[in-house]
């Protein structure tokens, strides 16, 4: 990339995020403060082992792996920074040209840590689950996911702001979060009654009812559907090809692709985000989350 797409990619990112932070927070002085700082090209470390997120570069894909197995890769706020920091390095970093998010062939993620959620509740825009969201939403570059098991809340509603999606067949989409006491996230109030038409949307939000990788496929969700063995190599295959385009070219094209809504999702993201805080302190989601770590039914007879 060169150096002037470079500083009109950062100031882009930094745009976005300023918007996201003053819809939670008046003070214009929180904009400028709270934008992630810039990245140095190839600044990323080329392999993380170990860790909860991996990240590996290779022949200009970066793969992000949600890697914490013993949770199902449910993620933590700590999960969310790194994600955050992956892609804000990898908008910037000329050697990344497409990525690659994925999990496990058993469980793409099982959503919010919840018991993370209850001891380190997000507060206002600069929690680290909001600088993700607002990193993958805005990514420039393009992003292939690999899915695989179940994908609940958050493992669902990102794939909303990827550009091409492979599911294994165990797929299990749901966005459970009326069963939590929460209000969609991501965008996804919007995105969801868009691609599916309202009456499914209905049932997938309002009812919490998950839908399989065949429906998915149906509905545009997904791409392709293969053996879960399979998903992550062929979403490999797929951001290689789109590592082979001229990057400036598929900048322009997803921007192009994008534009019509970019402002909508950000500013409905914002709105989700602001009451998705406050149901957090609530008498549903208390009783949601204490349900889920006592492993009952919850009780919502009186809410
Ligand atoms: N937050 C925190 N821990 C979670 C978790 C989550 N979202 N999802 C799973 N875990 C933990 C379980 O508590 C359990 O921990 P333990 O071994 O210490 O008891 C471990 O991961 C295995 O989970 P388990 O439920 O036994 O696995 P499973 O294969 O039977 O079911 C899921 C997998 C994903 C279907 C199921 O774990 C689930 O529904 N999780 C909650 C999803 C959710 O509501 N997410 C929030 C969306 S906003």
């Amino acid at each position: 990339m060169r150096d002037d797409e470079m500083i009109e990619l950062s100031r882009t990112l930094r745009c976005g995020l300023a918007f996201y932070t003053r819809l939670f927070n008046p003070d214009p002085t929180m904009s400028e403060s709270s934008a992630p700082p810039a990245a140095t090209p190839s600044a990323i470390p080329r392999a993380t082992a170990g860790a909860d997120i991996l990240t590996h570069l290779e022949a200009g894909v970066m793969t992000l792996t949600i890697n914490r197995l013993d949770k199902k890769n449910s993620l933590t706020a700590a999960m969310y920074s790194s994600l955050a920091s992956a892609l804000g390095a990898a908008a910037l970093d000329a050697a990344v040209r497409a990525l690659v998010i994925q999990g496990h062939e058993t469980i793409f993620s099982a959503g919010n840590d919840i018991g993370d959620f209850l001891n380190n509740p997000p507060a206002g825009a600069d929690a680290p689950v909001f600088h993700f969201l607002s990193a993958i939403s805005s990514f420039p570059k393009p992003i292939v996911a690999a899915v695989c098991g179940p994908a609940v809340g958050i493992g669902t509603t990102l794939l909303l702001h990827c550009d091409l999606v492979y599911a294994g067949d165990n797929a299990a989409f749901s966005m459970p979060f009326v069963n939590l006491g929460l209000c969609p996230e991501a965008g996804s109030s919007l995105l969801v009654p868009q691609l599916m038409g309202r009456v499914r949307a209905s049932e997938a939000l309002l009812l919490g009812e998950p839908f399989m990788a065949e429906a998915a496929l149906e509905m545009g969700f997904i791409n392709r559907i293969v053996a879960p063995s399979e998903a992550s190599a062929l979403a490999q295959r797929q951001a290689k090809k789109l590592a082979a385009k001229p990057l400036s070219v598929l900048l322009e094209i997803k921007r192009l692709m994008n534009k019509g809504q970019a402002g909508a999702v950000a500013e409905r993201m914002a709105e989700e985000g602001a009451t998705f805080g406050r149901m957090l302190r609530e008498p549903a989601a208390r009783e949601a989350f204490s349900a889920f770590m006592e492993k009952r039914k919850p009780d919502f007879s009186q809410l």
